[in-house]
């Protein structure tokens, strides 16, 4: 008998970032209609025809799953990817999902940048926050991880200034905050684990080849 073709499973990091993946990878006749419907409580979707399966998962977990097998592929932000720094290859730079990464505050903050003082910064993404400070500008700075609404820390004095994501830079302005520093650009990636890379490497090299034609 022959051998079943073994499912590919995608872990996608829920939101915005999954539906544009999902468009993306129905121009490429990847479709999996289960995962259409809002209202559904499920959590993981099939593809029996293409033997793909496809979850959703927090962002941050994208990378994990990747590193563990427990997904072969996944789309997640660049930000994240950094953040987390687990053992995935990189393969793909999906186009979308633009934004920076940026030390931003009140103006007047930007002056606390100049001269290697300490300061606090607070951050969803210490890692990344600790990274630019030590090695970068080599400056020593009291790093506040928060989980969300960040803009808030230099508001209520938590912080000095925040290293956070900016896009259309609307929540910067409303709360009378600026850009000061940009640490890096950030777009969606492909990951991919590295055993699965090795074993399956037909289907995925198949796979990055249709993705990277439709989006160049
Ligand atoms: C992100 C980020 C900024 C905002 C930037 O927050 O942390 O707050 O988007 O986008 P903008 O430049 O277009 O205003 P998110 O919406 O993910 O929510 P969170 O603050 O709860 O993390």
């Amino acid at each position: 008998m022959k051998e079943e073709m073994r499912y590919l499973t995608f872990a996608l990091g829920k939101g915005r970032l999954a539906e544009k993946t999902l468009e993306l990878l129905e121009s490429i006749g990847i479709s999996c209609e289960e995962m259409k419907d809002k209202s559904s409580r499920k959590l993981i979707f099939v593809n029996e025809e293409l033997r793909l399966r496809f979850f959703l998962s927090k962002g941050p977990d994208v990378p994990t799953y990747v590193e563990y097998g427990a997904a072969d592929i996944g789309v997640v932000g660049s930000d994240i990817i950094r953040e987390e720094g687990r053992r995935v290859y990189e393969v793909l730079d999906l186009g979308f999902g633009k934004c920076r990464m940026c030390v931003c505050g009140p103006a007047q903050a930007g002056e606390l940048l100049q001269h290697h003082e300490m300061i606090r910064v607070a951050s969803k993404y210490p890692n990344t926050a600790k990274d630019y400070f030590y090695n970068k500008k080599h400056q020593t700075v009291d790093i506040i991880k928060l989980n969300g609404s960040v803009e808030l820390g230099p508001i209520v004095r938590l912080s000095d200034v925040i290293v956070d994501i900016v896009e259309t830079g609307s929540t910067l302005r409303e709360n009378g905050l600026c850009v000061l520093e940009e640490i890096c650009p950030i777009s969606a990636r492909m990951i991919v684990n590295q055993v699965s890379m090795q074993m399956e490497a037909e289907r995925i090299r198949r796979l990055i080849g249709k993705l990277r034609e439709k989006i160049s």
